[in-house]
């Protein structure tokens, strides 16, 4: 007989983790701005906190028998709770970390070997790092990597040679280098400025001035009110703009969907979105720019004064912001001439500038940037307006030309040092594109912001750019040269330098340079970088399917970033570069290796063929002891199949799985109250070898949910998952996503003979972990929280066959799963008193799970969407239909009373859920005693078997019990025809309805409830 798999010889990780604290300080994290993070240095997609990143790290080195009480404070964790503080910015006590690893493990910590192999923005080595271990972090995209050498491993080597002493002079330079040779080209003072994009009406041929920006040019309370007024002379047909104090009710421009008025002519105009038989004014704008920039840059055209003309009237400057105050640009000669100087230098200087101008193509390849591409910018530096274009160009060989000097002064750390002034230039070109937000209640977001939440770049109607008169204002920002000489870092605002210092000090003497290093590599081939068996831990945050195409968003970057170093690339990637088919001189990043998908459906299985091949490496690169952490979000239930095959079929088992708060609220949709899912799961998996189960027969699913070891350890992991999920205060969809990753524990441990397939071990997990979880709930319904208490023999029975059904059926578990979770408290097993609605994503992927579509359900009634609008202010945005989110409710009568009610009844009465709704409904609309009741219905029921009949009742009890009196049409009746709403006495009709079920169960058992 097979036994089951003690873990407790195991690593902490597998038996505690402080991870109630740890979210507290996560969530804290998201919310501390003014501290000098990592993502400060470069922006990277997704980046962790630094709270799991460590205590993960940790706990999966030490072994489980290790004295607990002092982890919290060596880590950094106690002082992070007590002060106002987070745990990045407390140092963790190496040298007790040093001596803990010793005693318990008789290894020295820098023989202890952590791996990241899709390190990211870098926070999981940082960590690591900073633990004192052995550190490895790869990556594929050379953005990423070069992030990762300037967050951990130059500041760790280059922190006692000045490496920070170092940029500061160097940035110094940058900034009175960029006073000397741009400040003319920019107002005295305008921090910022915002353009219209201008078109011509079709019909009056006048210029308008395209612009979203409300009357009231900001909401931010540090700034002046004011607002904006653009006033139109319809006989002359041009326009002055005017900043006002006064409140300013209308908009200048008058726009309707994807159209707008001509404010000379009347007209309307189609401005974006598809156009059938030509263009959009927004069509030829972009036509018109970058055939506009083409001439200056690549056929090197002079610029006319008809051509200058027609520059402004594309790019129009429209107001711009000194100190707390918007003032009008376009009336305003100074600001013009400045504006127009810049484009006739950029064509002046264009040939000296080639070397820095990105050329490149924008692939076709790079689906994010396909909006562009579309739209005729065809090249990178079409992204850019003249004046942006001339800065950014003139920046990148002011960068270039230190990192020659540095490079020849300081070697590798001068590298270093032009790396953070590259960094500094990215960062503002990510401010200064034609596809630069405005927003009224921010100042202004970048490319980089775009590339958070969105799938493509995304053009608004304005675009914004900042201004270096003095370069303090733009680049100064990005730098933050002044603060980070002060001693006071809470008042950074997102510079590089504050970060730096930060990094430096904590590596200042710590030795640890020799113990990280920085690979540019494919993780889907890890053994050929690190061998086999030498790993301890991989603790590693993969991609989550289609989330974030990371070659994509950083070729913006990557473009501007090999024209900036292009004297150290060789320095910064020899050492690291291990892909056998990229260089450092191509002009893209590599895509063809990398771990994503193209949609949720993963359609070509491309994720799914990668994601197994990585996981397979981590296994050949790990010891026989090795700790495997995966971090993993559940956007669809391909996603959770995928991650559980992968480990199953690479020999993994999961030990352990946490839930962790690893995500901004903000990355996710900003549904209204629909429950999405905060936290990570933290799958923890080693190489045990399984359980062999070999009395499991033929029907694998069945014989798997009567077995008694998978029965044992299905018990097990639902017991630790019902502690966790109520220690850790987590939201419902939260709770089910550990639900199942217990499932996915749970199905790992096994081993059927001659089946290697790990789906019906999953799907059995599944529905028995479910089960196992729901029965004390619904069990409490039955016999206390519900309104109608049921005595135990009578609830007994009752759960027999709604667990019999579920476990059978799945469209009965996915609509129960789903209308439990919308109706019930799960930690308190109470009844809510408003139903929760679930996101698309959650529902979809929770019914998939359960072996059941969300559309049949849908289909059927059981189910109804409705449309959540989310807190968005570009309603004249094109895309504006797809920012509403989905809500869905399970129904309950109303899944009687859709449109075409009888052919509907008819399908809906073929699912069991159909029918226990039926019943519910006819036991309540019946009258007479329940026995007389019963008797009406049993009759009504020919046709039904009794089993049908008993698993259904049973559900119906389950329903009456968990519905709201607006539910059961007491107090509103929404379309029931025939129901009644003049019941005084709800609970007593409930009462009634459910002691009808309970007879009418005992007339088909024949036995007495
Ligand atoms: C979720 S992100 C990691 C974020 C990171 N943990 C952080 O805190 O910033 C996943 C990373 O996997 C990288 N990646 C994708 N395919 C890869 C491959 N084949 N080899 C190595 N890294 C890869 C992506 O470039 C991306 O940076």
């Amino acid at each position: 007989m097979a036994k089951t798999i003690s873990l407790t010889s195991g690593r902490l990780i597998e038996q505690v983790l402080p991870f109630v604290n740890l979210n507290q300080l996560s969530r804290k994290e998201a919310g501390f701005i003014r501290i000098p993070k990592i993502h400060n240095i470069h922006t990277w997609f997704a980046r962790r906190p630094a709270g799991p990143s460590r205590i993960l790290t940790l706990y999966s080195v030490l072994p489980s028998n290790v004295n607990v009480s002092s982890l919290e404070r060596i880590t950094g964790i106690n002082n992070a709770l007590s002060k106002n503080t987070v745990i990045y910015m407390t140092k963790p006590d190496r040298d007790s970390i040093k001596k803990i690893v010793l005693e318990t493990t008789r290894r020295d910590v820098n023989n202890i070997t952590v791996v990241d192999p899709m390190a990211g923005g870098g926070s999981i080595p940082l960590e690591s790092l900073r633990l004192g271990f052995r550190t490895i972090a790869v990556e594929y995209n050379p953005v990423a990597y070069l992030v990762l050498k300037a967050t951990i491993e130059f500041p760790a080597k280059y922190a006692d040679s000045g490496l920070f002493e170092e940029t500061v002079k160097a940035a110094r330079e940058l900034m009175e280098r960029a006073r000397r040779e741009l400040g003319e080209y920019f107002g005295v003072n305008s921090k910022s400025y915002i353009y219209a994009r201008g078109v011509k009406c079709f019909s009056c041929g006048g210029l308008i001035p395209v612009e979203g920006v409300s009357p009231e040019i900001t909401r931010d309370p540090s700034f002046k009110k004011r607002y904006l007024r653009i006033n139109f002379d319809e006989k002359k047909k041009t326009f002055t703009v005017e900043t006002l104090d006064e409140k300013v009710e209308r908009k200048s421009l008058e726009k309707r969907g994807l159209n707008i008025k001509c404010p000379y002519c009347n007209q309307w105009l189609q401005l974006r979105g598809k156009y059938k038989t030509g263009q959009t004014l927004f069509d030829r704008w972009f036509m018109e720019h970058s055939t506009i920039m083409k001439s200056i840059v690549e056929d090197l055209e002079e610029i006319t004064s008809d051509l200058e003309d027609e520059i402004t009237r594309i790019h129009i400057p429209l107001i711009r912001r000194v100190e707390d105050m918007f003032k009008p640009t376009w009336n305003d000669e100074d600001e013009m001439k400045r504006f127009r100087k810049a484009l006739k230098d950029l064509s002046r200087e264009v040939l000296e500038l080639q070397e820095y101008i990105p050329l490149d193509e924008i692939l076709k390849d790079n689906k994010w940037a396909s909006t562009a591409r579309n739209k005729g910018l065809t090249k990178w530096y079409m992204l850019f307006n003249p004046r942006q274009l001339l800065t950014i160009a003139k920046l990148a060989r002011m960068v270039a030309e230190i990192a020659d000097e540095q490079f020849s002064r300081n070697g590798e750390m001068g590298a270093a040092v032009a790396l953070y002034l590259a960094f500094a230039v990215d960062k503002m070109a990510d401010y200064n594109t034609v596809a630069t937000k405005w927003q009224g209640s921010q100042f202004k977001t970048g490319i980089g912001n775009t590339m958070r939440g969105e799938s493509t770049i995304d053009f608004r109607l304005e675009y914004a750019e900042g201004g270096l008169n003095p370069p303090e204002l733009s680049l100064g920002w990005t730098l933050e040269l002044d603060i980070a000489e002060s001693k006071d870092f809470s008042k950074t605002a997102g510079g590089i330098l504050p970060a730096l210092k930060y990094l430096c000090n904590e590596f200042r003497g710590s030795g640890l340079g020799d113990r990280i290093s920085v690979y540019l590599a494919d993780a889907t081939r890890l053994s050929e970088l690190l061998g086999f068996g030498s790993v301890d831990v991989v603790n590693v945050d993969p991609p989550y399917f289609e989330q974030v195409i990371y070659s994509d968003k950083s070729e913006f970057f990557w473009v501007l970033l090999r024209r900036s170093l292009r004297p150290v690339l060789e320095v910064l990637f020899k050492p690291g570069l291990r892909l056998s088919n990229w260089s450092w001189s191509n002009s893209s990043v590599p895509r063809e290796r990398e771990i994503v998908a193209f949609d949720k459906e993963d359609k070509n299985g491309r994720f799914r063929r990668f994601f197994k091949e990585f996981v397979g490496e981590t296994y050949k690169v790990l010891r026989d002891d090795g700790i495997l952490l995966l971090w993993f979000t559940h956007p669809t239930d391909l996603a959770w199949r995928t991650v559980g095959e992968s480990l199953y079929e690479a020999g993994y088992i999961v030990s352990r799985v946490w839930p962790v708060v690893t995500e901004m609220e903000t990355r996710y949709k900003k549904h209204v109250n629909v429950i999405a899912q905060r936290t990570s799961l933290i799958i923890v998996a080693r190489k045990t070898p399984r359980s062999v189960l070999r009395d499991v027969g033929g029907d694998i699913a069945r014989s798997l949910l009567s077995n008694e070891i998978f029965s044992k350890v299905a018990e097990e992991v639902v017991g630790d998952t019902r502690r966790i999920s109520k220690e850790a205060f987590l939201s419902p969809a939260d709770v089910i996503t550990l639900v199942f990753g217990s499932a996915l524990a749970l199905a790992s441990r096994f081993e059927i003979p001659g089946s290697r397939n790990f789906q019906p071990l999953f799907e059995s997990a599944s529905t028995k972990v479910l089960e196992l979880f729901v029965e004390p709930i619904i069990n409490e319904i039955l016999t206390g929280s519900g309104p109608v208490k049921l005595d135990r023999r009578e609830s007994s029975i009752i759960l027999e066959y709604i667990k019999e059904a579920m476990l059978r059926d799945p469209a009965v578990r996915a609509y129960l799963t789903l209308w439990l979770l919308s109706r019930i408290d799960l930690e308190k097993a109470t009844i809510r008193s408003d139903v929760l609605p679930l996101s698309y994503d959650f529902a979809q992927t929770i019914s998939k799970l359960l072996g059941y579509s969300l559309d049949k359900l849908k289909s059927t009634g059981l189910i109804s969407e409705s449309v959540v609008e989310e807190e968005s202010k570009e309603d004249e945005e094109e895309n504006s239909g797809e920012r509403g989110g989905k809500a869905f409710y399970p129904r309950l009568f109303e899944a009687l009373t859709v449109s075409g009610a009888k052919v509907h009844l008819g399908e809906l009465l073929t699912l069991i859920p159909g029918k226990a709704i039926y019943l519910a409904y006819q036991a309540l609309k019946c009258s007479g005693a329940p026995n007389t009741r019963a008797e009406i219905l049993r009759n009504k029921l020919v046709t039904w078997g009794s089993k049908e009949i008993a698993d259904a009742s049973s559900i119906a009890i389950l329903l009456l019990e968990t519905a709201r009196d607006k539910d059961l049409g007491f107090s509103e009746i929404k379309g029931l025809y025939m129901f009644r709403n003049d019941v005084s006495q709800p609970n007593f009709e409930k009462e009634l309805a459910i002691r009808t079920l309970v007879k009418l169960l005992e007339k088909i058992g024949g036995e007495s409830l």
